[in-house]
């Protein structure tokens, strides 16, 4: 059977833990040679290893448009373009309204908004017509969630964005949608709530257990690939009907 991705070039961004990873290793056991960024070059190297398929580990902050233009740079000399762009990084973490501060609000709108839209928008020289761009959304975009206020916010943000940016690009075939996640089991994830507190949360999604990297590397392969070429523009919620009610 072929591959879906053989022959296409694919950027995740915070691909070497978590849904990134999970991502990244979906489009590389499909075929896609892909390039991995994220902070910490340890995690990078051991990520690029398990990936295989002659993944390429950049080190690179997200929110950093310096380190974002040196990104793009080592993908144009290596592979000239980008056909499955994945913008996964991102930050969270709890803090209740009436302690919110401004590091938290900064931190938070740099590495998922601004970051996001800058790393966007200096791809489009990369991307030809058939490129597909994948934004790691969530669920929280669109839900109320205590003390995640300012995070899901950004995610809101991320959701609006792809609405104006689909009428922007139009012409050029490239087609842009968001992969939201839902409680998924990453070492964000587990240190932002500890494993007691999981059966809790387990209780409040219909399919009874938590999302995997796994999950989400296979919705994003779909998204990713010729099987949604007429999709553009959606929310594609892998939740386990968590936001359904
Ligand atoms: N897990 C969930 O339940 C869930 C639910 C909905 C949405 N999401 C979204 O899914 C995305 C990934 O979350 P996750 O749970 O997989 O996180 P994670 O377990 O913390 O993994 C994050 C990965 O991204 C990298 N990363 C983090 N910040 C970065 C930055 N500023 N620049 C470059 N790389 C960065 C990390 O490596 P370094 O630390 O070395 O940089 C790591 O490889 C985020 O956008 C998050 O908002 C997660």
């Amino acid at each position: 059977m072929s591959k879906k991705l053989e022959g296409k070039i694919a950027v995740v961004t915070g691909g070497s833990a978590g849904i990134g990873f999970g991502i990244a290793k979906a489009f590389a056991a499909d075929g896609a040679k892909v390039v991995i960024t994220g902070r910490r070059q340890e995690e990078l190297n051991k990520a690029v290893v398990e990936i295989g398929n002659g993944t390429i580990g950049i080190q690179a902050d997200a929110s950093n448009l310096a380190d974002l233009d040196r990104v793009y740079d080592t993908v144009k000399a290596q592979h000239g373009r980008i056909d499955v762009l994945a913008l996964n990084a991102g930050f969270y973490e709890f803090m209740k309204l009436g302690e919110i501060t401004e590091a938290h609000y900064d931190k938070t709108y740099n590495t998922n908004v601004k970051g996001l839209l800058f790393a966007f928008q200096k791809a489009l020289p990369l991307l030809p017509k058939g490129a597909s761009v994948i934004l790691t959304g969530s669920i929280a975009g669109f839900r109320g969630i205590p003390a995640m206020s300012v995070y899901s916010s950004t995610k809101a943000a991320i959701r609006s964005l792809v609405r104006s940016w689909i009428l922007d690009t139009k012409g050029l075939g490239i087609r842009i949608n968001v992969l939201n996640p839902g409680h998924t089991s990453t070492p964000g994830f587990n240190n932002l709530l500890p494993a007691a507190a999981h059966p809790g949360v387990i209780e409040t999604i219909p399919l009874s257990r938590l999302c995997t990297p796994e999950d989400l590397g296979k919705a994003a392969l779909f998204l990713a690939s010729d099987e949604s070429a007429y999709i553009n523009g959606i929310e594609l919620d892998v939740d386990g009907g968590a936001a359904q009610f």
